[in-house]
């Protein structure tokens, strides 16, 4: 069971950062190997609709969630969407999505911008026949504390931690089913 997770936010004191960083922590535990992109660590280009964009690191990455079963996103909420990198990056590696089980793990500010995954998902339903697990996570600011020393970000609502476990629990299941379609 190959999973891939990608950290789709480029503030460094990132939210989404900190639920996909809880996730590693009990796939792990599940003894699940989960291959992490953070996108904060690779420069990408914009995709300019040509093939000057599919650069060498663009087919490292699109190879890598080629190579998965299944994909969780974290993706920060701007403009009651995902953001520009993550729009970005989907649109760059495009076909390696294709027949994937893929689960999100939202950062947003508020509670009302929860349906704003639902574009990307249906893109990546009806462009890659990708398997979209319903069971997604939605987090806002009140769900965090910032430890000001440290700088570090905890998730600071059990229904939060909660609700990752859950979503940890279910994507390799449909991970598989995904995987069982495609044959
Ligand atoms: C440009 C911009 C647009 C945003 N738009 C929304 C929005 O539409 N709805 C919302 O609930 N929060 C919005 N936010 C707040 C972010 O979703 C929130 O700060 C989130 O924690 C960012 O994720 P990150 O910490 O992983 O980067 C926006 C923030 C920025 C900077």
């Amino acid at each position: 069971m190959r999973i891939c997770a990608i950290k789709g936010s480029l503030n460094p004191q990132s939210r989404s950062s900190a639920l996909i960083d809880y996730y590693l922590t009990i796939s792990s535990k599940r003894g699940i190997n989960v291959d992490l992109i953070d996108l904060r660590q690779h420069i990408l280009p914009f995709h300019d609709g040509t093939k000057n964009c599919k650069t060498p690191k663009v087919m490292e990455l699109a190879e890598r969630i080629m190579r998965a079963d299944g994909i969780v996103i974290a993706t920060p909420i701007y403009v009651y969407g995902i953001n520009a990198n993550v729009k970005n990056f989907v649109d760059l590696t495009g076909r390696a999505w294709s027949d994937k089980a893929v689960g999100f793990l939202c950062s947003a500010g508020g509670s009302h911008s929860y349906m704003s995954i639902l574009s990307l998902a249906n893109s990546l339903m009806l462009d890659f026949r990708c398997l979209i697990l319903p069971r997604f996570v939605f987090a806002t600011r009140n769900d965090f504390i910032t430890n000001d020393n440290s700088s570090s970000i905890e998730i600071d609502n059990p229904e939060v931690l909660q609700r990752i476990e859950e979503l940890a629990q279910e994507l390799p299941k449909l991970s598989v089913a995904a995987k069982q379609l495609t044959k």
